[in-house]
Order: structure tokens, then C-alpha cells, then sequence
């Protein structure tokens, strides 16, 4: 997000716009708390992970009270336009916005989820999986000396997107996402047969919107009589040094965002979509993203 944020800082100043900051998103929006952003202001934040502007679940921006104390703090800003970096919460309240009280908005397609509708990749989602990558690495370090079976859960929320890419990419024997049905006597009995024939490791992923990895592991362990280990990644996939993709694509996001703000062609949000940038009516956030996951899910099984 910073890499998004520099961005939309730099390309606005270019233009002689000025730049406001709204502090821990609609929460800030609603309370009224802003800070100036100049160039100088996002120095030095290219390679940070988080934002440095801060984040919030707003319950309160829910509320139609909410909705006006927001709308307040844009009036008393003079805030002509709102450029909102966020998911799929963030994009409705920004098509909301726009909708019902005609803020003009620019949207950028950012969650670790990738479950944005019609955007390939959403900013943030690269770097996610990169960390998520790097510590199943690590797990494999154990799971191979000490001859164990890891099940490993990764976020996502309803999507198995990033459990998908993970169990790849990490060379997983086996995955279990939201979007297709296990049999867990199955995938036992696979674990059973593959360690007569001398495997001794398994790393199985599990989306935390299918299952809980202490319950898949507690079946294995029952079925196959092998020890088996849970390691949940959790907050540690929306930290660090965001990737190179994520910076290219937020100085892309950012800039683009700028460009469209100060054209008028607002009530949009922007993501990549087959490698180009596509804007898309803010209406359409609101709508889930389906993804074809066969063919990944496919290999994941052909290299286990
Ligand atoms: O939407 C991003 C995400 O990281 C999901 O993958 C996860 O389910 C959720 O947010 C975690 O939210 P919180 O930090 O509020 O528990």
C-alpha cells in the first residue's frame, strides 16, 4: 500500500494538487482525522509493508450517523475527490460513497485475498504469498528431518487463492480451498500408501475459509497413526518487504489513479486485468470474483 500511497502522493504534487491523508481509513474519515501528505511525506517508504497511514475495521462508517460525520470531514477538508486503496470492505464503502452522496472516487484493487472482482491481481496479494512462501520453506526444513506430516493454514478469508499459489509454489503434497470439496479418508489413505513406499514428509495447506488446520491434523493423525505438526501463518502474510511486483504495480495503481481523479472519471476502481490496467464501475466491487482454480489444483495433484 505505501508504494500505492507514494505514488498517488508524487503524481498529485506533480500537478500542483494538494494531497490529504486520511488516517486509519473510514475511521479517520469519520473523526475527521487528516494529515497533510507533501512530497517529502512518503520518503523512504517504497520497501515498508502496512500503510503508513494506518488501517480500521469502521463499524461506525456503517452507520448512516457515520456516513454523515465522513461526509463532513470532506466538506470541511474541501477534499474534491477520494482515492480509496483497499479490498472488497473498502470498495463497497467507496461505491457507497460515490453512489449515495456522489463523492467522486478513484478505487485501487488492494488485498493480500486477490478476491476483488474482475482484477487479476490486487496490490499487496503478490507480496503475501512471497512471505507465505518463505516460511513454508522454513517448515520444510522440519518437516523433512524430523519426518513429520505439517498442515499449514494460510489466510484468504472465503478464497483459496493464496492457499492455491503457496501450495504450488512451495511444492505442497496436497490443498484444501474453499472452492472444492476433500475427502480427508483420501487423503489419508495417500499419505498411508505413499509412506509404505518410503515418503517420509507431507506439507498439506489448508485455506482458513475450508478448514482448521488443528482439525485436518488431529484426522491425519488418527487415521494414519503418522506425527503430525500445525503451523498457522496468519498475520505474518499481510507484513514485510513488499515485493517488486507489489511496487511496480502500486507506482502503476497510484499514478493511474491520479490520472483519472483529475479527468473527471470517477466512481471507478482500477486493477490489472490480463497484464493492462482496466477501470471498472465501483458497482461492480460489490460483486464476488470467481476464479477457475482446476488447472493449478490439478498440478498441485500430478507433483505430489
Ligand atoms: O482480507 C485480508 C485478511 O488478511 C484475510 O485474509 C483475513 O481473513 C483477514 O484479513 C484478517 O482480518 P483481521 O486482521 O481483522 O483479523
Amino acid at each position: 500500500m505505501n508504494a500505492a500511497i507514494r505514488a498517488v502522493v508524487r503524481s498529485a504534487c506533480a500537478k500542483n494538487i494538494e494531497v490529504t491523508g486520511i488516517v486509519r481509513g473510514y475511521e479517520g474519515l469519520v473523526n475527521g482525522t487528516v494529515i497533510p501528505l507533501t512530497h517529502r511525506s512518503v520518503s523512504g517508504i517504497i520497501n515498508l509493508g502496512g500503510t503508513i497511514l494506518k488501517t480500521a475495521r469502521s463499524g461506525v462508517f456503517r452507520t448512516e450517523a457515520g456516513q454523515q460525520k465522513a461526509l463532513r470531514t470532506i466538506r470541511d477538508n474541501r477534499l474534491e475527490g477520494l482515492i480509496v486503496i483497499g479490498g472488497n470492505g473498502s470498495l463497497s464503502g467507496a461505491h457507497l460513497l460515490s453512489s449515495r452522496y456522489g463523492v467522486p472516487i478513484v478505487g485501487i484493487a488492494a488485498t493480500i485475498d486477490n478476491d476483488v472482482n474482475g482484477v487479476d491481481m490486487t496490490l499487496g496479494a503478490d507480496t503475501a504469498v512471497n512471505v507465505a512462501l518463505d516460511a513454508l520453506d522454513k517448515i520444510r526444513d522440519t518437516a523433512t528431518s524430523l519426518e513429520r506430516v505439517f498442515v499449514v493454514e494460510v489466510m484468504g478469508r472465503d478464497f483459496g487463492w493464496i492457499a492455491l499459489e503457496v501450495a504450488l509454489a512451495g511444492g505442497c503434497e496436497e490443498v484444501l480451498i474453499p472452492e472444492k470439496s476433500y475427502d480427508i479418508t483420501g487423503i489419508c489413505e495417500d499419505i498411508t500408501e505413499s509412506n509404505i513406499k518410503g515418503k517420509l514428509s507431507w506439507i498439506i495447506i489448508v485455506a482458513e475459509g475450508k478448514a482448521d488446520a488443528r482439525d485436518v491434523a488431529g484426522k491425519i493423525t488418527d487415521m494414519t497413526g503418522l506425527e503430525t505438526r500445525v503451523t498457522v501463518l496468519g498475520h505474518l502474510q499481510r507484513g514485510g518487504r513488499p515485493t517488486r511486483m507489489d511496487r511496480i504495480l502500486g507506482a502503476l495503481l497510484g499514478n493511474e489513479a491520479v490520472e483519472k481523479m483529475s479527468r473527471g472519471e470517477t466512481g471507478v476502481y482500477l486493477g490489472l486485468k490480463d497484464n493492462k490496467m482496466f477501470s471498472y464501475p465501483l458497482a461492480e466491487a460489490v460483486n464476488p470474483k470467481h476464479i477457475d482454480v482446476d488447472k493449478l489444483y490439478k498440478l498441485v495433484k500430478i507433483f505430489t
